[in-house]
Formats: structure tokens, C-alpha cells, sequence
């Protein structure tokens, strides 16, 4: 284990069927109005919603209605949010929902009474709210993104031409958040192996940086090989609650900051899949599993002990009798393998991404000098081709 961290993680989970029953004192902690943010109506079909609101009326609480999150939330969106916020002296913004939800009201809170440009401040600059903020509380209803226990806040700004990532500090994790696997039961067949995906590419890009014996390391494989396991159960049969339950509780890990301690971490998947979503709007996860292959193929020989560690490790290959490069290859035979079994995109072109649109999705790829190889453009060229 290398390098100096501080780990510190504000949020309280409630996990499981009776997750609900906590809401009522959770909200004891926050002021009488509550903007209540969800997206395009799934929790009005499956009574989360009337579940919600049932809870807010008991404890006597203001609702501030905002719906209509979209999926990769827009900055014109967050900028609504802003005003209903000021307009209604909002105490807590309630995000029931997935990731797109959750990343919502972190942004909602940490710019209603920003007095710069948000965008600018902290989606392109990086900086921290020097503002009050609203405290965020969540109800996940959909699993992948590890939103509902992190500072990540992803936002699309078409106008300016990124879909960009902040990571906003404790102050803006949620103070709590309802876990109930039960809640996710409704997710359609390809968000549910989107969401699964996207877990994996967060646990791999962790994974595949640095050279050192570290815990960290150990810790991701567990997770991998548990998420393995889950998703093929869960992928044939979404009803399955010891699975989904599993991979709800995978997720909140793979990306709650404890994985990045003593590694130095990757993320260029996420920079090409943002880039893809921004351009076609395609849903998160699978833009990522769309350019994962290619990029790894790439990247491979820079980081070959990581691979074929990975191999062995987490999928089980043999080693006897091959060099490294035949394991590690091996290795991601077994990841494309596991993609087709849980049904996932592997092809950029069924998103949208097409040789005349090409240009435009690497011109919105950030380059970051992080794991074993910083791309130049025109290797982020030739894998996005080669994802086609
Ligand atoms: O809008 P509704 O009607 O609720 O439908 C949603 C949406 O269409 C639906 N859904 C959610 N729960 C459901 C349900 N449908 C039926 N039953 C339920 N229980 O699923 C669709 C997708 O929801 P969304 O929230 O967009 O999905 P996800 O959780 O994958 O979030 C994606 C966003 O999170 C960002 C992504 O970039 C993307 O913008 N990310 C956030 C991260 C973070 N905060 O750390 C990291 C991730 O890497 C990711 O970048
Ligand atoms: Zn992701």
C-alpha cells in the first residue's frame, strides 16, 4: 500500500426490504420543505412514489414537486432545479431514483445559491461550492452508478459540447440513503445489465492502475468475482432478490471512494463513454461496455502483470503452460465472454456512433495522463473505430 489518504464516507445506508421504515426518522433531521426529484415516471408505475409521499405527509412536510430528471441530466435541467430551490426556501432535496437522479440534486444543491457560473466553477474548474448547499437524501431505485454514496455528480451541457464529472466533497454525499433491493425489481432487462455493467467498468478502472501489492487489489477482485456471480444469476432471472440484492450492495462499494485508496485509478473508459453519451444520449453503462474491449486490448501490454493478475484472479484462467501475454489475453476473452452471457452492447455502432459522427464524439474525450497509458487522439481514433 502506497500513498497518503484520508478516508472519511458521511453516508448512512439503510439496506434492505425494511429500508423504508427509516425514512420517517431520517427526516426528523431536516427543516419542513422538501423538494422531492425524480425522473420520467417509473416510481409513479411501481408506488414508490405513493410510498415517498405517504412518508413526507406523515412527518408533516412541504412537497416541492420536481420531475422529469432525464437520463444523463442536462445543465438547463439543473438550472430549473436552482429556481424551484430558491423560489421555495427548499431544506432537503430528496432524489427517488438511479444515478441520473442522484448526480441531479448534488448539482442542484451545490449550485441554487452558487453566485458564479456553475458550469464553469465546478463541472470545467473543478473548484468547491463556497456557498450554502442544500443537504441531499436518496432513494435508490436503480443500481449501477454508486451515486447514492459518493460526491459524483455527472452532468450533459450540450451547449457547451461536454458531458462532464464532478466529484463534490462529503458536504454534498447524501446524508442518507434507502437501499431496497425490492425497489429495483421493475429496472427493463437492458437498464438493469447497463447498471451491471457500469459496476464492472468501475470496479476495472480502479483495478487496472499501478504496479504495487496492494489490499485494495484484493478487495476489487472479491467484488468482481461476487458481481460474476450475481449478474448471470440475475441476468436470467431479474426476479432473483439474493442476487439483485448482492449487486445493489457491489455497487454502493465499487465506487464509494474506498476503492481509490492507494490506487491511482484510470477512468478513460468513462471519458469515451461520456463523449458517447453526450453525442447520442445513450444510456451509461453501455456506452461504456461498447469501447471497453477495444480500449483494454490497447492498453494491455503497458500494464501486462495487472492483466494477467486479472486472468487468474478474478475469472479463473490456468496459467500453466502460458506466457503472460497468452493469460492476460485469455482474461479478456473471459470479460467479452461474461458481456455476451449478460447481454450487454459490445458495438458502438448500436448507440449511434457511426464513422460521419466519429470526429465529434473524440472531440468531446477528455485524455487523462492516468493508469498505464495516456491516449493520444488518434488512439482514442482507432478504438473508437474499432468499437464500431
Ligand atoms: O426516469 P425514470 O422514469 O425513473 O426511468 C429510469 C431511466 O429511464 C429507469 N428506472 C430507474 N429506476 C427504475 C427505472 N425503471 C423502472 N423501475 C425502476 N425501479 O432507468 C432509466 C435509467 O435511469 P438513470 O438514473 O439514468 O440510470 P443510472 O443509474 O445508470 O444513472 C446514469 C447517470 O449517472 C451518471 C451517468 O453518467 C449517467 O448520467 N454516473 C454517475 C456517477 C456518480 N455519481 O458517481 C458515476 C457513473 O460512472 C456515471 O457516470
Ligand atoms: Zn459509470
Amino acid at each position: 500500500m502506497h500513498g497518503n489518504f484520508t478516508y472519511h464516507n458521511p453516508t448512512r445506508l439503510h439496506f434492505g426490504e425494511e429500508a423504508m421504515s427509516h425514512l420517517t426518522g431520517e427526516l426528523k433531521n431536516f427543516g419542513p420543505v422538501v423538494m422531492l426529484s425524480y425522473g420520467g415516471g417509473s416510481i409513479k408505475r411501481n408506488g414508490i412514489y405513493d410510498a415517498v409521499v405517504a412518508v413526507l405527509q406523515e412527518t408533516g412536510k412541504t412537497i416541492v414537486e420536481d420531475a422529469g430528471v432525464m437520463p444523463n441530466p442536462t445543465y438547463e435541467k439543473v438550472q430549473e432545479g436552482c429556481r424551484l430551490v430558491r423560489d421555495n426556501h427548499v431544506d432537503l432535496i430528496l432524489a427517488v431514483g438511479g444515478g441520473s437522479t442522484i448526480d441531479y440534486a448534488k448539482a442542484v444543491s451545490a449550485s441554487a445559491y452558487c453566485e458564479e457560473e456553475p458550469w464553469e466553477k465546478y463541472w470545467v474548474n473543478h473548484k468547491d461550492p463556497a456557498c450554502p448547499t442544500i443537504p441531499v437524501g436518496a432513494v435508490l431505485t436503480m443500481v449501477g452508478t454508486g451515486s447514492e454514496m459518493n460526491g459524483g455528480s455527472v452532468i450533459t451541457n450540450r451547449k457547451a459540447g461536454f458531458k462532464l464529472g464532478k466529484v463534490f466533497g462529503p458536504a454534498l454525499y447524501p446524508k442518507f440513503t434507502i437501499l431496497n433491493p425490492r425497489f429495483t425489481m421493475t429496472v427493463p432487462q437492458y437498464q438493469m445489465v447497463a447498471g451491471f455493467y457500469d459496476i464492472m467498468s468501475h470496479l476495472m478502472e480502479q483495478y487496472f492502475a499501478g504496479t504495487a501489492d496492494c489490499t485494495t487489489d484484493y478487495l476489487i477482485e472479491g467484488l468482481m468475482r461476487s458481481l460474476i456471480h450475481s449478474s448471470r444469476i440475475a441476468a436470467k432471472n431479474p426476479q432473483d432478490y439474493e442476487a439483485r440484492a448482492n449487486i445493489m450492495w457491489t455497487a454502493t462499494w465499487a465506487l464509494n471512494t474506498l476503492l481509490k485508496c492507494g490506487k491511482g485509478g484510470d477512468w478513460e473508459v468513462h471519458q469515451i463513454g461520456h463523449a458517447i453519451g453526450l453525442v447520442t444520449d445513450a444510456t451509461h453503462g453501455m456506452t461504456l461496455a461498447s469501447v471497453s474491449l477495444p480500449y483494454y486490448r490497447h492498453v494491455m501490454h503497458d500494464g501486462l502483470h495487472q492483466f494477467k493478475r486479472f486472468a487468474v484472479n478474478v475469472w479463473g484462467v490456468r496459467p500453466e503452460g502460458k506466457n503472460d501475454e497468452q493469460i492476460a489475453t485469455e482474461g479478456l476473452a473471459c470479460l467479452a465472454a461474461w458481456m455476451k452471457e449478460i447481454g450487454v452492447v459490445t458495438h458502438s455502432r448500436e448507440l449511434g456512433v457511426s464513422e460521419e459522427n466519429l470526429q465529434q464524439v473524440a472531440d468531446a474525450v477528455l485524455i487523462l495522463p492516468v493508469g498505464y497509458r495516456t491516449l493520444t487522439r488518434d488512439e482514442v481514433i482507432d478504438i473508437l473505430r474499432e468499437s464500431l
